[in-house]
């Protein structure tokens, strides 16, 4: 059975873009899968707390097996969230671009779950750091949508891109490699071609439903 993590990082609701776009995408995907089980996790209009001192000192404590109570107490939404990451073989991202990245949300559950000892490993080689991801066999959407136009690979504003580009990054850095990334652009510009943009992509999504 194919489980589905969705995960929505806008702060907008119907009225987003992103978000109804992926929604859209679901709805394709479990008609092929009517078994498959879908969660979803709100990163956009929910707060995901951001990384502290705290959360620094439990994640990186050199003996996660003897980790006193307190700490593991200030990592349990972020056990929480990887458990989710784990559970699910499927993982579809919404998020708008902001300010050439992705709103703190996402950042946020980003922060979450790229863990030492769960979804990443770290040793040395002769005084040299080496990363290991620890997640395998995982698949993503990233699903975006972006005021401006020109910011998708080989446009004339890709290198102002630190939104989907990034989350590709983190994701591998985990283990996800296996990426697709559809997105709308020009909400900002005439109406006109932001619905050319937006039919566009969910021509593609319906591909990828087929496919996911
Ligand atoms: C705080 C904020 C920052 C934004 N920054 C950018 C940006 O850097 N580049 C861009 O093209 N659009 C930017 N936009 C426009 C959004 O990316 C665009 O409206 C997008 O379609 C919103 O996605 P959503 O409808 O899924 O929320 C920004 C919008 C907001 C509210």
């Amino acid at each position: 059975m194919s489980r589905i993590l969705v995960v929505h990082g806008s702060p907008r609701g119907d009225r987003s873009t992103s978000r109804r776009l992926a929604e859209g995408f679901l709805g394709a995907w479990q008609g092929r899968h009517p078994e498959g089980q879908v969660t979803r996790r709100e990163v956009g209009r929910v707060p995901v707390p951001a990384v502290n001192e705290a959360f620094v000192a439990a994640a990186f404590y050199p003996q996660p097996e003897a980790r006193p109570l307190v700490m593991q107490a200030d990592l349990a939404l972020s056990d929480q969230l990887v458990g989710e990451l784990f559970a699910h073989d499927l993982l579809l991202i919404s998020t708008p671009m902001y300010n050439f990245s992705v709103p703190s949300g996402l950042k946020a559950w980003v922060d979450q779950i790229v863990r030492l000892g769960l979804t990443f490993e770290h040793t040395l080689d002769n005084g040299v750091a080496q990363y290991t991801p620890l997640l395998q066999g995982k698949k993503a959407l990233i699903v975006t949508s972006r005021g401006g136009f020109g910011f998708g690979p080989g446009g004339e504003l890709a290198a102002l891109n630190h939104a989907d580009p990034w989350l590709r990054t983190a994701l591998g850095f985990i283990g996800i490699n296996d990426v697709s990334v559809v997105a709308a652009e020009g909400e900002e510009s005439a109406e006109r071609s932001f619905a050319v943009s937006v039919a566009e992509a969910e021509q593609r999504l319906l591909e990828l439903a087929r496919e996911f």
